[in-house]
């Protein structure tokens, strides 16, 4: 099913910009969110060539198989830390909703469908000065993109894991009401709790970085604490978990 504007816009009533190709969502967000964007405004691309992912990986998204989504947000600076966990948990009760059993997050903010990554998630904020002018939470979902080989084994999508066809349309406008909906809760109990006990990575032994030991809790900063051998515990506010399952 092809993804368009009017499609998008029978959908939601939040102002959308839809391209078929584009180089990166949260690039073309940000000018958007710069030129006087509405807070809950969003940019959806059918194929993204250049899109970006966390840590300064790349991240491309085929045409016609996944969601590249960009939602521009205007929270408080002193909730900026509540976005991308915003967006984490909205994705997973997005799966949840569908009926898709197995999900969770895995630290800070990929959703994964039986520990493998169906989405992933890159919050950026946008300054002016030192005021803040938004924050463009930009999400990309693998909604029927066919993983082969030493892919299959980490990364999958919504369809293959729910056995149907899914409409991407309809995903979008679910997706951004409940960034919108939680953006409304950044920095309450209510969000971090839902985030904090979606983590499949609490109790676990991790590696992240030079940090090695065991994930003992987050806090509400965002960051994973991390007890190593030594017994002495770690705050890790960036990285890549490398979890050691079993
Ligand atoms: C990750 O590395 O896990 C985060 C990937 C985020 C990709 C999305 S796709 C839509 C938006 N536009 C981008 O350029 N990146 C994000």
């Amino acid at each position: 099913m092809s993804l368009s504007a009017e499609a998008l816009q029978k959908r939601i009533h939040t102002p959308i910009l839809y391209r078929d190709v584009v180089d990166s969502t949260n690039d073309l967000a940000t000018e958007w969110l710069k030129s006087g964007a509405v807070h809950g405004s969003a940019v959806i691309a059918d194929e993204q060539r250049k899109g970006r992912g966390r840590l300064g990986r790349m991240w491309y998204t085929p045409p016609g198989v996944a969601l590249a989504l960009s939602i521009i947000l205007k929270p408080h600076a002193d909730q900026l830390g509540s976005i991308g966990i915003a967006g984490a948990v909205s994705v997973a009760m997005m799966c949840a909703g569908l009926g898709l059993e197995g999900v969770s997050l895995k630290w800070p903010n990929d959703v994964r469908i039986n520990g493998k990554k169906v989405c992933g998630i890159l919050p950026e904020a946008v300054w002016q000065g030192d005021q803040l002018l938004g924050v463009i939470l930009g999400i990309g979902v693998n909604v029927r993109v066919q993983f082969r080989d030493e892919l299959a084994l980490t990364a999958t999508s919504l369809v293959t894991e729910i056995g149907h066809d899914l409409d991407r349309a309809d995903l979008a406008a679910d997706l951004i009401r409940r960034v919108i909906g939680w953006c409304a809760q950044a920095g309450s109990d209510a969000l971090f709790e839902q985030w904090r006990s979606s983590l499949d990575t609490i109790g676990k032994q991790v590696v992240v970085g030079d940090v090695q030991g065991v994930a003992l809790d987050v806090e509400r900063s965002g960051a994973l604490l991390v007890q190593q051998q030594d017994g002495s515990v770690q705050r890790v506010f960036a990285g890549d978990v490398m979890l050691r399952e079993g």
